[in-house]
């Protein structure tokens, strides 16, 4: 499969449609799924309660992506302009060079059972930790289904906590975490699942009082890799020179490193890549959001989850490390037409495959956003964007709309006023 579709922007959304399934190879019934809008209104009403609609969102099929030398078509559900088109544009750029290299970790989420209020935390850590072999064993047993497949629970740990807000009675807290592969699962069920399983064993145990017994989205046993090394040769353009782009994109870099102000936002452009694609392939962007955050200020100040740098050869370097919480297998999945139909597209059939792409187009969308940034600004490429909707939600048809467009650029006044009166003119010049 190759993913370098010229011109495929060019395309009205049912030719662009079919370019994919034939270059995917995907039937008709993938294609259908897209065209319908996917989620019939009874599916819909076993997904969630007091379901009373479906509410449709853009599907774009992001082009060029190389990972891990394979190309791959990305579908992402966003309702941002740019976003799809960012990533397919440095995709170009990056596997000129090779494309993206990624890597995941085994799929382990952590599950979290608290012990409150314990008047003895040694003493209740020494009365834990002789019976952990145990307490796997009886939490693998809730699981066999996991465990067959080669899953399971791969280790356990216990912490002591203290609650010591000023002004408020200190209290000292036990947890238990125990870490559990879930292969091609999100997992948050069977962690849950196991966790109440395991609650009164440790209360047993320890004469304690469990609290609450969840799932963390601090998922970093389970993170996602992706690098990606650009010459600057691929970096310039008409305007800028490759070196002053590399230079522009890691002095960006710095400032996030520096500012979580700064961190906040570049942090928010990688998500603009990640969470399109976490939704298309019906995986909890939630979990993906609270998860990304907490392990960008794991060391007690907010950083931005890549690093761009310019190497000895004057080459940008860029990497990416954030938790991917998603999988390829579960209730959503299994119902969703459209979800299944995104999953076949990007040729995915394990939960790691697909977060390494995830990684991957994180960084994509993050350089997407910072050589804009550190070039042109990000405005112009939004406003060309901004202009085609101005354009046609002012009635222009047809080839008026790049008209308009390149009129409402150029005056840089992306008004409905102004979109009627350059469509009146161009219809009243009959041209
Ligand atoms: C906009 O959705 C995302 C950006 O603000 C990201 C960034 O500033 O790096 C452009």
């Amino acid at each position: 499969m190759n993913s370098r579709l010229p011109g495929f922007y060019k395309l009205d959304p049912d030719a662009r449609l079919d370019t994919v399934l034939e270059a995917a190879g995907l039937s008709p019934e993938h294609g259908a799924a897209w065209r319908d809008g996917g989620l019939p209104l009874e599916l819909a009403d076993r997904m969630i309660e007091n379901v009373v609609g479906t509410f449709r969102l853009p599907t774009g099929v992001a082009v060029n992506m190389r990972v891990n030398d394979r190309d791959v078509l990305v579908p992402m559900v966003v309702e941002e302009p740019s976003v799809v088109a960012a990533v397919g544009n440095m995709a170009r750029i990056a596997r000129a060079a090779g494309g993206f290299e990624a890597s995941c970790e085994p799929s382990v989420m952590i599950g979290q059972i608290e012990l409150r209020d314990v008047a003895d935390p040694k003493a209740c850590v020494a009365a834990l930790e002789p019976q952990i072999e145990r307490l796997i064993c009886l939490g693998d047993a809730r699981l066999p289904e996991l465990v067959g497949l080669g899953g399971g629970i791969r280790g356990m740990e216990i912490r002591t906590l203290r609650y010591d807000e000023p002004g408020e009675k200190p209290s000292d807290l036990v947890v238990l975490h125990f870490f559990l592969d879930c292969l091609d699962a999100m997992g948050a069920n069977m962690v849950n699942t196991v966790a109440e399983a395991l609650a009164p064993e440790l209360e047993a145990i320890t004469g304690e009082r469990v609290g609450l017994r969840i799932l963390s989205n601090l998922a970093d046993r389970r993170l996602a890799r992706a690098r990606v090394v650009l010459p600057p040769e691929l970096l310039g353009d008409a305007r800028f020179t490759g070196a002053e782009v590399a230079e522009g994109v890691a002095g960006a870099w710095r400032f996030a490193w520096a500012d979580p102000y700064r961190a906040a936002t570049h942090n928010k452009g990688i998500m603009n890549g990640v969470d399109p694609v976490v939704i298309a392939t019906g995986n909890d962007w939630r979990a993906m959001e609270a998860g990304a955050h907490a392990f960008a200020a794991r060391s007690g100040a907010y950083k931005p989850l890549s690093t761009w740098k310019v190497n000895t050869d004057g080459a940008l370097v860029g990497t990416i490390e954030l938790p991917v919480q998603v999988g390829t297998v579960g209730g959503t999945l299994r119902m969703h037409p459209t979800v299944r139909a995104n999953i076949a597209l990007l040729g995915v059939k394990r939960a790691h495959e697909l977060a390494e792409i995830i990684a991957a187009v994180g960084l994509a969308q993050n350089l997407g956003a910072l050589k804009a940034l550190a070039t042109t600004g990000i405005q112009e490429g939004h406003m060309r964007l901004h202009a085609r909707s101005v354009a046609v939600h002012a009635g222009a048809e047809g080839p008026e709309v790049a008209r308009v467009v390149v009129a409402l650029v150029a005056a840089g006044d992306f008004s409905d006023t102004r979109a009627r009166a350059e469509l009146a003119a161009l219809r009243g010049a009959g041209t």
